[in-house]
């Protein structure tokens, strides 16, 4: 694991637009936001705490359908964070079901600090509809994407490798980057950050 120290800040939790926090810097300046998004129980809470280096600042289940708001964190005084909701899980109500899609929307078209959005997906599985609907939308959108590689530990070294190759082919936006996560190999941490250091840079030129 990196030794970079690591400050994080739960700040609120929120449903509407009006009810999101303006998270700034001690220099007053309005933090870069980078999103998580991802189906439930892909690992996006479990995630967030492997980054801030926190037990459980992230609340995280073996439940799926555990977030049902936006969560948001301050980290290192340097970047802001949303855990979004996850989505595809069978037994979460219909209401809540039907609130998924515009509750994303309207954080994902509002949201003018966002700068770079990290999607989760399981290594274990090809991306089905749902994903590439997401996918497209994001595109669509012209953030920074990230493809993050969840779980990397529950396959070998081979089915890494190919399973990788597989779900990256799956998208065909151009210059996706991608990584491959673990947290209990503790894998995937200090090139992640460094891969959202340089989109948060970029986005900002
Ligand atoms: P929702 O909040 O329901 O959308 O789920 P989530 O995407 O936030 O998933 P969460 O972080 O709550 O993790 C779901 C389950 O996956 C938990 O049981 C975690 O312990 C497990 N998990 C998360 N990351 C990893 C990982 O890298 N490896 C393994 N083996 N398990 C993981
Ligand atoms: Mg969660």
């Amino acid at each position: 694991m990196s030794n970079e120290t690591a400050h994080a800040k739960f700040i609120t939790t929120a449903l509407l637009p009006k009810d999101y926090p303006t998270i700034r810097s001690k220099s007053g300046k309005i933090l870069p936001e980078v999103a998580v998004v991802g189906r439930s129980n892909v690992g996006k809470s479990s995630l967030l705490n492997h980054l801030f280096q926190a037990k459980n600042l992230v609340k995280t289940s073996s439940t799926p359908g555990k977030t049902q708001a936006l969560n948001f964190f301050s980290f290192n005084d340097e970047i802001a964070f949303a855990d979004l909701p996850g989505y595809g899980y069978a037994k979460v109500p219909q209401a809540t079901k039907k609130q998924w899609g515009p509750m994303m929307r309207s954080y994902l078209e509002s949201r003018e600090s966002l700068k770079v959005i990290l999607f989760l997906l399981d290594i274990r599985r090809i991306p089905n509809e749902e994903d590439q609907k997401l996918m497209d939308w994001i595109a669509y959108q012209e953030k920074a994407v990230i493809l993050v590689l969840t779980k990397g530990d529950k396959v070998n070294q081979s089915e890494q490798k190919a399973n990788t190759d597989k779900i990256v082919n799956e998208f065909t936006a151009a210059n996706l980057h991608h990584v491959l996560y673990s947290v209990p190999k503790s894998r995937g941490r200090k090139e992640l950050l460094a891969m959202m250091r340089e989109a948060i840079r970029d986005e900002s030129q």
